[in-house]
């Protein structure tokens, strides 16, 4: 990795090299260390300039004598764990588009004003400042090789709490870059085996148990459904799990995220436009596989376990017909009728397996339908299960790491929508409730005393295009908050 951001307590004497100022309720958030002309000059620009301090707007206002990067983190009625992280994003963005800078300081502000505590904003600024600082550069001819350090002035920040969530934020940060790397590469360039390579690299690394089924091991486990799905690429699918052990006595959680390397929509093509960006359809994988690197990373009491079915869904001579019928690895038939809806086949099967571990819940994490963009934009990953209580967990995470989940209905009602007409099951709904008939056909794989949830990530795992508070690619929207409900859960079974 050539970029990092180094946070330092201390107050240096030394000169700083910029400057950067928060803007809240259009007002700049600064003490005594910004000098009274300074302070003149940047008033008057915000009033000349109009700037606001909107969520992640930021500017470096011209003419001052040292350069200042403002970064707006909006009203103080609209405050939310989410839009500060966002706004600290916004500055490492700002700051990675500065090639020629070395260091920044930041006076940190009052905490008064924040419901959270400063150890908590701390770490969602580090994080941020982290995650919006990266871009995916593994294919340019040139890369921007260059060390910032942030360092930070104010005594509220010397306490053993804040300079702990900011390792924290630091050394999660480097985990997430890492997977992000992976999560970016192109299909060409990362087949199904290929990705199982990568992951077991980095499981070593770790010093963690990685386990991979083959096609043929595949088949012998009759895991029809993900071969089905598999069988129109020439390159070989498989399922990776790796294993944090985590503590005796504990039962583990278990994430399966889905890895389709690449999601043409099979027989069933998709349409060119929404075709490119489909590389991003193994966001679940990533997602599963960040989980189980930071709980290792952060030696955490409870085991975690990732299930990562890994497939390349194309229209190949061989490739499945919509019409077909298949049965998955629990015995239940499935008519296919549409062989886009390839996410929850390979999930069904990778479910079983998940069932097979005993766990204390299971969370499934996938890119599994377009309807959830419809339903909540890119704001908002959709999370839907057969546990309110896990459900209620996993949001509250979510709020601690800026990481939105909006829950979705799964009452028994839906399941008609999935009844075949040949078969036990058809892999798609009616056509109403997308997301809804997505998480409807998983439940099917889940026996019904273990806690499970499922998180449709489809409209937060990819950024298109630069936005001020991150570069275009993977985003592994989920990885965070899932780490966090594993670090919160109770002791025992
Ligand atoms: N990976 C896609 C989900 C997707 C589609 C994400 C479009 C973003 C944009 C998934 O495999 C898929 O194709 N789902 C289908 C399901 C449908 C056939 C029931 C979809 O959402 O169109
Ligand atoms: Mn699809
Ligand atoms: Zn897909």
């Amino acid at each position: 990795m050539n970029k990092t951001l180094r946070f330092q307590w201390a107050v240096r004497a030394s000169r700083p090299a910029a400057r950067l100022v928060l803007v809240q309720d259009g007002r700049l958030l600064a003490g005594p260390s910004l000098p009274v002309p300074e302070r003149r000059a940047l008033e008057a620009w915000l009033a000349a300039a109009k700037f606001t301090g909107e969520v992640a707007a930021t500017a470096w206002p011209p003419g001052l004598p040292v350069p200042v990067l403002l970064v707006g983190i909006g009203k103080t009625p609209e405050f939310h764990p989410a839009r500060w992280r966002r706004a600290w994003a916004a500055a490492g963005r700002a700051l990675a588009n500065v090639r020629t800078l070395k260091t920044i300081s930041c006076e940190w502000p009052a905490a008064a004003s924040f419901p959270l505590t400063t150890a908590e904003l701390a770490g969602l600024a580090a994080d941020g400042l982290l995650q919006g600082e990266y871009s995916f550069e593994a294919y340019k001819s040139e890369r921007s090789a260059r060390r910032l350090a942030i360092e930070w002035t104010g005594a509220a920040l010397a306490t053993r709490a804040v300079r702990a969530a900011v390792h924290l934020a630091e050394q999660t940060g480097g985990i997430l870059r890492e997977v992000r790397d992976v999560a970016n590469r192109p299909a060409n360039d990362l087949a199904p085996m290929a990705l199982a390579a990568q992951v077991r690299k980095l499981a070593r690394r770790a010093g963690l148990a990685c386990r991979v089924w083959n096609q043929e091991a595949l088949r012998r486990a009759q895991c029809r459904a993900l071969l089905a799905v598999a069988q129109g690429s020439h390159r070989p699918p498989c399922l990776i799990r790796v294993a944090y052990a985590g503590r005796r006595g504990w039962r583990p959680f278990v994430v399966v995220g889905k890895a389709v390397m690449f999601d043409s929509g099979g027989i069933s093509l998709k349409p060119p436009k929404d075709m490119d960006w489909m590389k991003y359809d193994k966001s679940g994988g990533m997602v599963a596989l960040a989980t189980v690197l930071l709980a290792a990373h952060r030696r955490l009491p409870r085991p975690v376990v990732a299930y990562i079915p890994a497939v390349e869904n194309m229209p190949g001579g061989g490739a499945t017909r919509p019409g077909d019928i298949v049965t998955a690895r629990n015995g239940k038939t499935v008519e296919i009728l549409n062989t886009d809806a390839e996410g929850r086949m390979i999930l069904a099967d990778a479910l079983t397996f998940a069932a097979d571990e005993k766990p204390a819940a299971i969370v499934d994490v996938a890119t599994l339908t377009g309807a959830v963009i419809v339903a909540l934009g890119h704001e908002a990953t959709a999370v839907l299960g057969n546990n309110d209580r896990l459900i209620l967990e996993l949001m509250l995470a979510g709020e601690a790491t800026g990481e939105r989940l909006w829950q979705l209905p799964l009452w028994s009602e839906y399941d008609e929508m999935l009844k075949g007409k040949f078969a036990d099951l058809k892999n798609i709904g009616d056509g109403s409730a997308g997301t809804i008939a997505g998480g409807a056909f998983l439940k099917q794989f889940v026996p019904a005393d273990i806690p499970w949830a499922h998180l449709d990530i489809a409209g937060t795992a990819w950024r298109e295009a630069e936005q001020a508070h991150g570069a275009p690619g993977a985003t592994l929207a989920g990885a965070r908050l899932l780490a966090e409900w594993a670090a919160r859960s109770r002791p025992g079974p």
